[in-house]
């Protein structure tokens, strides 16, 4: 109970303190009947996609049945599709009964293109928001249509008109809903980096991927200045030393946010959000000096994708990997967020506080996330297209950037710097690819290879032919027209240094085996390292038998079981010789099968290639070391 209270006491802070929340208002323009004609002021709902810059005509229409909208016009077979030619059909609806996104989806499925709300209370009006709801999160995106709130006398004079069987003509009007004094557009986007709050925290993230290539065009070419905010709440004196203001804030208790899974004892902190928000906040001031703003959203949306709360990583060792891939002063952002245990002030959040408090007619931000385009808040779905379309409304006419006006657009962020992808420089292969969202770091399916990694710092072949593109990223070296390699063929990935080598795979060195005393070692032996193997040299007159990896004498006196061999094998020479006849007739099979068990006793006959398996262009054929005794 506590911990709740304590919550509620951060979270409403602020806003009670000021409480000056900006209801965003359109024009309704009635065109007939002439009782009614005029301009009307009416609220801009929170969802859906209000045509900013723009205005719609349409003709009211109050349905007979399902007044409210709350259920499917399906179900009373009503359609409010327009005719060919004809005015688009807008609903008029009652306030009440269920969720203002329920009446705006139920409308816009039965045709209509789009929703007056009509207030049922006296009072000003207010800004319908999306509910919190996963039943209503299902259509919520899908919502296209604008929605207006109106106010009931209003609604009420349109009812009577239409009972009277008269035609209701309107224009929607948001032409002035933004300003649009000049040919820059500033906004700004207040957001977190919180990424376990379901839904909501979802669709944040999947605008900003979306948005993020349009609004770094337009950042680059100077047509916006973008501000990214981060809202914090701060603890009352009273609870500074509660384990809940601990968890949640940073300074002591100055910076809070709540806790991501809302429990105290597990996951991440309200803090540690705080943090990576001061971070990124911090990120966002040394690119926007280094004259780099835009590379913030690169910074967020990498930071989601490689250290996301649900993989752990959501920490700053990861933050500043991001960092340094995007080139930026990991140290500059480390001063930038100072001692976030320290009992003062920190200067970016302080003034992030103040930014929170509306100026002018801006009003408290007080939902997240928030868009202010020229000083005023956007209302309606965070969508790229319907964002563009309001930042584009706060351009002084003709003075559009084109993007403005095609909406589709390039990036080439890969050619600088390879947009912090992994790449191949030998190969050209690489992990950065070009969208309409801006440049996206995915390993690539390569004649047929597909490689897998994160995309950013390593993304590696795999599959049979994985040793055709790159050796699979494994060593690879010729020298001599001899080629090694620490790709192991037959498998679908891995690297392996050949024999003759050692190292991981990736760098593979040769190993010396004279010196590591593993070969070649007799008193006789004079050893001669070599690349991918040795040469074994015997002092005069002996000669180096590898298998046995000794010397002998040409002559057979070695040893014993040495001279037994040669003297007999000269002996069956002579007499084989000598007795031909004898051999040819009567000895043959017996000196034949004699010669073999000796010969086998000497000569292993099945030559197991002692493990130096070079292989040439790729191909796995041996042709085996050239030499390793003088014979
Ligand atoms: C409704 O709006 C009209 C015009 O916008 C205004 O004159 C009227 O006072 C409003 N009524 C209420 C009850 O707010
Ligand atoms: C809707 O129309 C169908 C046939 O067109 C009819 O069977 C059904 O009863 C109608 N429903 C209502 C609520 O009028
Ligand atoms: C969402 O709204 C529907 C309809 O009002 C309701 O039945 C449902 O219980 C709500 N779900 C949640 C999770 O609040
Ligand atoms: C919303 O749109 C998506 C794709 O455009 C579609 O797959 C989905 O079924 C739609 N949802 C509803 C509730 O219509
Ligand atoms: C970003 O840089 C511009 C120009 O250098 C400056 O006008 C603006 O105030 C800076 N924004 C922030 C938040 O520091
Ligand atoms: C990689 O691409 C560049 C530019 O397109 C080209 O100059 C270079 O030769 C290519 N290198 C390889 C190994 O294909
Ligand atoms: C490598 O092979 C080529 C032809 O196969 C030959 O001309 C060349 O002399 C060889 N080089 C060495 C160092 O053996």
């Amino acid at each position: 109970m506590e911990m709740r209270a304590v919550i509620l006491v951060v979270l409403g802070l602020v806003w009670l303190c000021e409480g000056k929340f900006v209801v965003e208002m359109n024009k309704l323009r009635v065109s007939s009947p002439d009782s009614l004609k005029g301009t009307y002021e009416c609220a801009i709902g929170n969802f859906g996609v209000p045509d900013y810059g723009g205005s719609m005509a349409g003709a009211v229409v109050y349905p007979h049945t399902n007044q409210d909208a709350c259920g499917s016009f399906r179900d009373f077979n009503i359609s409010f599709s327009s005719r060919p030619r004809g005015l688009p059909t807008f609903l008029l609806a009652d306030r009440g009964g269920c969720f203002f996104t329920s009446k705006a989806w139920n409308a816009q499925t039965a045709g209509a293109a789009a929703v007056l709300v009509a207030d049922d209370r006296t009072g000003p009006l207010i800004t319908m928001d999306m509910p919190d709801n996963d039943t209503a999160a299902v259509y919520l995106p899908n919502i296209t249509i604008p929605s207006v709130l109106i106010n009931r006398s209003l609604a009420d004079d349109i009812i009577k008109s239409l009972a009277g069987k008269e035609m209701v003509n309107v224009y929607l009007d948001w032409i002035e809903s933004l300003p649009h004094p000049d040919d820059r557009v500033e906004y700004e986007f207040w957001t977190s980096s919180n990424d376990e709050c379901g839904l909501k925290c979802e669709s944040q993230m999947k605008f900003v991927h979306d948005f993020k290539g349009a609004a770094q065009i337009l950042e680059q070419k100077g047509y916006t200045q973008f501000t990214p905010h981060y809202i914090t709440w701060y603890c009352p004196d009273d609870y500074r030393s509660t384990k809940q203001c601990e968890s949640q804030c940073i300074n002591h208790g100055r910076y809070c946010a709540p806790d991501p899974e809302k429990d105290f004892s597990e996951g991440y902190q309200g803090k540690n959000v705080v943090v990576q928000n001061l971070r990124e906040a911090c990120f966002f001031r040394v690119a926007n000096e280094s004259g780099k703003p835009w590379l913030w959203w690169d910074f967020v949306t990498d930071f989601s994708v490689r250290c996301p709360m649900k993989d752990k990583k959501y920490n700053k060792d990861c933050a500043d990997r991001v960092i340094r891939s995007l080139g930026a002063d990991v140290k500059k952002i480390e001063e930038c967020v100072g001692d976030t245990e320290a009992d003062v002030d920190n200067p970016i959040l302080s003034s992030e506080q103040d930014a929170q408090i509306g100026v002018g007619s801006r009003g408290d931000v007080t939902i997240l996330p928030t868009l202010v385009i020229n000083n005023r808040q956007y209302r309606g779905k965070l969508d790229r297209r319907a964002v563009l379309k309001a930042i584009c409304s706060g351009f002084q006419e003709t003075t559009e950037p084109a993007i403005c006006l095609n909406g589709d657009i390039q990036t080439n962020q890969c050619l600088d710097g390879n947009g912090g992808c992994w790449e191949d420089k030998a190969t050209n292969v690489t992990a950065c690819r070009d969208t309409f969202r801006g440049r996206v770091c995915e390993c690539p399916t390569v004649q047929g290879t597909k490689f897998v990694g994160d995309g950013y710092t390593h993304c590696e072949a795999s599959g049979p032919l994985h040793c055709t593109i790159n050796n699979g990223g494994c060593w690879k070296e010729i020298r001599d027209n001899q080629t090694y390699s620490a790709c192991i063929e037959g498998s679908t990935s891995g690297c392996k240094c050949p024999s003759g080598f050692k190292g991981d795979g990736l760098n593979c060195e040769d190993v010396d085996e004279c010196k590591e005393k593993l070969y070649c070692q007799c008193p006789e032996c004079k050893c001669k390292d070599k690349w991918g193997g040795f040469d074994c040299s015997c002092s005069s007159g002996l000669l180096y038998i590898r298998e046995h990896d000794t010397c002998i004498r040409k002559d057979g006196i070695a040893g014993s079981g040495w001279r037994t061999f040669w003297l007999t094998v000269l002996g069956i020479a002579a007499f084989g010789t000598g007795g031909y006849l004898v051999y040819k007739y009567r000895l043959r099979r017996y000196m034949d099968s004699e010669i073999r068990a000796i010969m086998a006793q000497y000569m292993p006959l099945d030559d197991n290639h002692g493990g130096y398996m070079p292989v040439s262009g790729g191909h796995g054929e041996a042709p085996g070391q050239a030499h390793h005794g003088d014979i």
